[in-house]
C-alpha cells in the first residue's frame, strides 16, 4: 500500500505522518492521501507510453475525487483532465488547470455546460449523442468558434472484473451505437463542419477491470471503423480514446494487472490494425480515475459504540459510513482495514463495521478481521481513494470529512470538514402564509 507503514508507537503512518497524529489533528473522519502514490501511478503511465514512442495523453477521471488541490496534483503531473460536469470543469478552471488539456463527458450536458467549455477554451468535448451534436453547431455558429470533439462510441464490448461481453448492440445510455449506423450517422454530421474539428473516437467499456482481453477487442473495433471511414471518406484519424477502468486490489480477491500491462496491449492492438488497415498511428488517450487514486487514499473514523449479538456478530459503529463512503451499500463493495493504533497487535478479532447512519444497510465492512477493538481507537479502511469522497453525501445531515494530503512527512489539509453551518447554508426559512390566522 505506496508509502504506508508502522512506527515506532505501532501506529500506521502514511507518507511519513502517524495517522493517529492527523486523526487528532484535523478529526474523524478523515481522507487521507498519499500523493506519492498517486505521482507514481501517474507516472506510470506517461512513462510507459514515452518508453514505446507513442503520443497520449493520459486523462485524470476526475469524478474518482476531485478538488483544487487534487486538479493540481494532477497538472504537476502532467496528466490531463477528464471532467463530466459542470462543476467538475468550474473546479479545474478555478484550479488554474491549462484549459486545453481538458475533455469534458458527459450523456446530458446543458447548453449551459456547453457553452462553458467553449468560454474556457477546452480541450476537446467527447459527444456523446446527436441532441449535443445539435446544441455544439448552434454555439459554436452563435460564437464563431471551433471545437475539437472525440464522438464517444459503443462498441459492444461490456468489462465486469473478470468476464467481459461482446454483444452487437450494448444496452448503454453512453455514446453512438458503433454496430448500427449510428456512428456512421454522427460521423456524417460533423466531419465537415466549419467549426467541429473530429479527433477521432472514444469509448470506455466499463470499472475495475482486470483482464486485458475487453480493452484489445474494444480497440480492434474501433479501428476497424476508422479504417472504414478513411478508406470511404479520406478521415484520417487523430485520437483514439479507450477510457478507464483499469482495476485495483481493495482487497486480496483482486487480482489486477500492472496499469503498465494494460496500455501495453492496448497499444500492441493498436499496432497490428495500424499495420493491417494501412492507417497512421492515431496519439492513444486513456481515462484512468480509479488506479490513480484509489489505493492512495485511506480513511480513517473512531471507534465508537460496540453491539454484540450473541452467537451472530460483533458490530463495532464508526463515526462515518455510507455518507462518506456509499460504495458497500450500492455495489456490495468489500474492503480492507487495521486499528491503526495496534497495528502490531494481531488481529484475531472479527467484527462487522457499522456506520453511524440510521439505515441498517449502512455497514462498510461485513466480518472484518481487525486488531482486538476499544471505543476511542482509530479505524484505517484502505483504497477508499477513488468514488468515496466524490460520491459522499449529507444523508442523515452529517457534514463531510476532511481530506489531506501527507507526502515525505509533511501534511496538507485540501478540504475543509464540512460545518453544521455550511449544511444549512442554502436552506431557507418557511414564508408560506398558508394557515397563519389573520
Ligand atoms: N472514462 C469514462 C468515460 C468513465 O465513465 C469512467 C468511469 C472513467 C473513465 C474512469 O473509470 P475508472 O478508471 O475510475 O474505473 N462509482 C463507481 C465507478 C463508476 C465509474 C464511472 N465511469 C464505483 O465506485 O465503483
Amino acid at each position: 500500500y505506496g508509502t504506508q507503514n508502522t512506527n515506532e508507537h505501532g501506529h500506521l503512518t502514511i507518507g511519513g505522518v502517524d495517522t493517529i497524529d492527523l486523526a487528532k489533528t484535523y478529526g474523524t473522519p478523515l481522507f487521507v492521501y498519499d500523493v506519492e502514490l498517486i505521482r507514481g501511478r501517474a507516472k506510470g503511465f506517461i512513462d510507459t507510453f514515452e518508453k514505446l514512442g507513442v503520443k497520449a495523453e493520459v486523462a485524470y477521471a476526475s469524478k474518482a475525487f476531485s478538488c483544487i488541490a487534487m486538479y493540481q496534483l494532477a497538472q504537476e503531473e502532467r496528466l490531463s483532465l477528464d471532467v463530466v460536469s459542470g462543476g467538475e470543469l468550474f473546479t479545474a478552471i478555478k484550479s488554474g488547470f491549462p484549459s486545453e488539456r481538458i475533455h469534458f463527458h458527459g450523456n446530458n450536458k446543458s447548453y449551459e455546460e456547453i457553452v462553458l467549455a467553449f468560454d474556457t477554451k477546452i480541450g476537446c468535448i467527447v459527444v456523446d449523442n446527436f441532441y449535443e451534436i445539435q446544441l455544439i453547431k448552434e454555439i459554436s455558429q452563435e460564437k464563431q468558434q471551433s471545437m475539437k470533439i472525440l464522438l464517444r462510441v459503443t462498441p459492444g464490448v461490456e468489462a465486469h472484473t473478470h468476464d467481459f461481453i461482446t454483444t452487437g448492440q450494448a444496452d448503454s445510455k453512453f455514446g453512438f451505437d458503433l454496430n448500427n449506423g449510428q456512428a456512421d450517422r454522427a460521423f456524417k454530421e460533423v466531419v465537415n463542419d466549419e467549426y467541429i474539428e473530429l479527433l477521432g473516437l472514444h469509448c470506455h467499456i466499463g470499472s475495475q477491470i482486470f483482464e486485458t482481453d475487453g480493452f484489445s477487442l474494444a480497440a480492434e473495433k474501433l479501428m476497424e471503423k476508422i479504417g472504414d471511414w478513411y478508406k470511404n471518406y479520406e478521415f484520417e484519424c487523430k485520437v483514439l480514446n479507450l477510457g478507464g477502468g483499469f482495476g485495483i486490489r481493495y482487497t486480496e480477491e483482486d487480482q489486477p494487472l500492472e496499469p503498465q500491462v494494460y496500455v501495453e496491449e492496448m497499444i500492441k492492438t493498436v499496432q497490428a490494425q495500424i499495420s493491417k488497415l494501412k492507417l497512421t498511428m492515431p496519439e492513444i488517450w486513456i481515462e484512468p480515475g480509479r488506479s490513480l487514486v484509489g489505493d492512495a487514499g485511506t480513511s480513517l473514523y473512531t471507534i465508537g459504540s460496540h453491539k454484540n449479538v450473541p452467537g451472530i456478530r460483533d458490530y463495532i459503529a464508526v463515526d462515518g459510513g455510507m455518507s462518506d463512503n456509499i460504495r458497500p451499500a450500492l455495489y456490495d463493495a468489500k474492503y480492507e482495514a487495521v486499528i491503526a493504533n495496534k497495528v502490531n497487535e494481531e488481529k484475531n478479532s472479527t467484527y462487522t463495521v457499522a456506520g453511524k447512519l440510521c439505515e441498517s444497510g449502512d455497514k462498510l465492512i461485513v466480518d472484518a478481521t481487525l486488531q482486538q477493538a476499544d471505543s476511542g481507537d482509530t479505524l484505517a479502511i484502505f483504497c477508499t481513494g477513488a468514488y468515496g469522497y466524490s460520491m459522499a453525501s449529507n444523508y442523515n445531515r452529517v457534514p463531510r470529512p476532511a481530506v489531506v494530503f501527507v507526502e515525505s512527512g509533511e501534511h496538507q489539509l485540501v478540504i475543509q470538514r464540512e460545518s453544521y453551518e455550511n449544511i444549512i447554508q442554502n436552506d431557507l426559512p418557511l414564508d408560506l402564509k398558508k394557515g397563519v390566522k389573520s
